[in-house]
């Protein structure tokens, strides 16, 4: 019944270039050009390519129908039967899965017919309870197989999942668990960390109603059964809440099978897969990267997924090179924040493991420095393995920009568009201009769909010489050591403490973390000397407690006054100018309370630094 290759496509050059040589299809400039320049030519023939990776209940025959404006129109599919079931046919033993924990040694291996039964079991459990296609479960887990299978088992039953990063706050949790109106939460009591306990029970609002399932204590089923929800293009596949420039996290909404598409084609061409390939991806669920190429992109290859839930310098800093030496990972992909972070302690961490087994590697989160690139190339790569320096977000599903060749490549540049995706640079921010599989489909609460004419990305970039360069955010997104915050969202949190009348939070360059928060705070009352420190916990403990400990403002600067237009708006990108050292400011004349600039700009020279201030008594 799963006649995959039934897709029979034309234009046979074209498909011996992209089938054939997938591999090295960015081995240099000239192939990526040719390949490019089809893709674009012959969308139709380019995505049905790699439609054929996709095992069909019932074959597309078309990528994008113009009129419906829709992918895959008439194809009809499963996520979870392309990641897990055929695979626990064809290579039963093999591992999907190889977890590590928090100290070392602590190891499982599961292989795709133990995954199978798995996402049976907690797929039977969501039935049992009544979940139907369509219901959103939220999933609050840490790093465990369990996390990835219960993603599957949402998947394979046609619900829509709805993962949130254990290191958020309660307040956080209920949020997107009521917006997205989840009718369950898969949970576990509690991980290991970094050494520490941490509890995820603590956390669970009790005031919901939301069925709360703990896979702890929970009885699973003897002979799980749960059918396949076969899926069309229009069929969603998770929400996942996202920062953006303004007021709330927005919950990103992915359709099932276009979007399995495009993660799964990029995963291919970009990282040049081969059947053996053990893959190590450090991205936790509760990101993008965790949904696209931690889970879904190297199972649906039939890879063995490597996925750790300890700290990278727990006990030491070593755990990333252990992990590698010990599975022979081959590919490697992480943040630069891990990679400058790792580079500051001593090599022989390092030096001691035999990273041979790695042939590729890959940066993705925020730009990467040429020091940490360097480093990243030789101490790790040992000058052999190209670095995909990967840009892309939440919205776009899977990778938009990498170094499409392995040669020559560099640093800090992430270079070429994927094959079939037209970017631009216009007005200094980094657009798509047309369709493509990944875009997300709507922004929930409001269901507001994607408008995938030109697709905005927020970023500012360059081009050098014809590769694109990427040089940050332009909105009012933080990007904290790769975890996207808003402003806002900060704002909300500090305003929230008795004392503040009101805050402004921007980001300013940190040569761990890539940026950092720094909050301008207007205090109703003037500061005393002795309750400085009191007020500095208040609000670290309220970013906690509403966001979560990722998101804690390291620099307050207290002032009089934050500076407004006529009409009451505060002129955020003069506090960012004012912050980041930039004295001539465009923004100054729009200001109707000048006299307080002097003010601001003496203030911002001994900010309190909040990491010292809340470790006093
Ligand atoms: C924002 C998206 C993409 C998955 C992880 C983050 C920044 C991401 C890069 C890169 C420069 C990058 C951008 C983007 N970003 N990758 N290789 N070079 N900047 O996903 O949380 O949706 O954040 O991360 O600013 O807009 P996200």
């Amino acid at each position: 019944m799963f006649v995959s290759d039934s897709i029979l496509l034309q234009r046979d050059k074209f498909l011996i270039l992209m089938n054939f040589e997938h591999e090295i299809a960015w081995e240099n400039d000239q192939v990526y050009e040719e390949v490019y320049r089809k893709s674009i030519e012959f969308p139709n023939e380019f995505w049905m390519q790699y439609a054929q990776d996709i095992t069909w209940k019932r074959v597309p025959t078309l990528a994008y129908d113009k009129k419906k404006n829709e992918w895959l129109s008439d194809g009809i599919s499963n996520v979870c039967y392309n990641c897990v079931d055929r695979h626990a046919i064809e290579t039963p033993r093999k591992p999907a899965i190889i977890w590590h924990g928090d100290e070392y040694g602590e190891r499982r291996e599961i292989s795709y017919a133990e995954l199978q039964q798995m996402v049976l079991q907690i797929a039977a459990i969501l039935k049992n309870r009544g979940i139907k296609k369509n219901d959103v479960i939220g999933i609050y887990m840490p790093m465990i197989p369990e996390a990835l299978a219960s993603m599957l088992a949402c998947s394979r039953i046609g619900a829509i999942h709805l993962v949130v990063f254990a290191g958020f706050s309660q307040e956080a949790l209920k949020y997107r668990l009521t917006t997205s109106n989840a009718r369950a939460l898969l949970t576990v009591t509690s991980f290991r960390r970094g050494g520490k306990e941490i509890s995820l029970a603590k956390n669970i609002p009790s005031d919901l109603d939301v069925d709360i399932i703990n896979l702890d204590n929970v009885s699973f089923p003897k002979n799980a059964k749960a059918e396949i929800e076969w899926q069309n293009s229009d069929d969603d596949l998770f929400i996942l809440y996202t920062s953006g420039s303004s007021g709330k996290p927005k919950g990103v909404l992915h359709s099932a099978l276009p979007y399995m598409l495009y993660v799964t084609a990029t995963f291919k061409v970009i990282f040049g897969i081969k059947s053996d390939d053990v893959y190590f991806c450090t991205s936790d669920i509760g990101w993008i990267t965790g949904h696209s190429y931690t889970t879904y992109a190297p199972l649906f290859h039939g890879l063995t997924t490597v996925i750790f839930s300890g700290s990278p310098t727990y006990p030491q800093a070593d755990r990333y090179w252990e992990i590698i030496e010990k599975e022979r990972v081959s590919i490697f992909y992480t943040a630069p924040t891990a990679i400058r972070s790792l580079q500051m302690f001593n090599k022989k961490f390092v030096k001691k493991y035999d990273l041979s087994s790695l042939r590729v590697l890959g940066s993705v989160g925020e730009p990467i420095n040429k020091s940490a690139w360097k480093w990243y190339f030789e101490n790790i790569g040992n000058k052999r393995c190209p670095i995909m320096d990967t840009w892309w977000q939440t919205e776009t599903g899977g990778i938009i920009l990498a170094p499409l060749r392995n040669l020559n490549q560099k640093p800090g540049i992430a270079g070429k568009p994927f094959f079939g995706v037209e970017t631009d640079i216009i007005n200094g921010e980094l657009v798509i201009k047309n369709k493509f599989p990944g875009l997300y489909k709507a922004i929930i609460p409001e269901f507001k769909k994607a408008d995938n004419v030109l697709y905005k990305t927020g970023d500012e970039a360059v081009y050098e010489d014809s590769d694109i360069k990427i040089k940050g955010r332009m909105d009012d997104v933080i990007n904290i050591s790769g975890h996207r915050l808003g402003t806002a969202e900060f704002e909300c949190a500090i305003n929230k403490v008795d004392e503040v009348k009101e805050s402004a939070v921007v980001a300013i360059p940190d040569e761990l973390k890539g940026q950092t928060a720094f909050a301008y705070v207007v205090l109703t009352r003037p500061l005393e000397k002795n309750d400085c420190a009191d007020i500095v916990k208040k609000i670290v403990n309220s970013t906690r407690n509403n966001i979560g400990s990722i998101a804690k403002p390291d620099y307050i600067a207290f002032v009089p006054d934050l500076p407004k237009t006529r009409s009451g708006k505060i002129v955020r990108k003069l506090l960012r100018d004012i912050a980041n050292g930039n004295e001539n400011s465009a923004d100054l004349n729009s200001v109707i309370n000048s006299e307080i600039i002097e003010i601001l700009k003496a203030s911002v020279k001994s900010p309190i630094f909040c990491p010292d201030m809340c470790k006093l008594k």
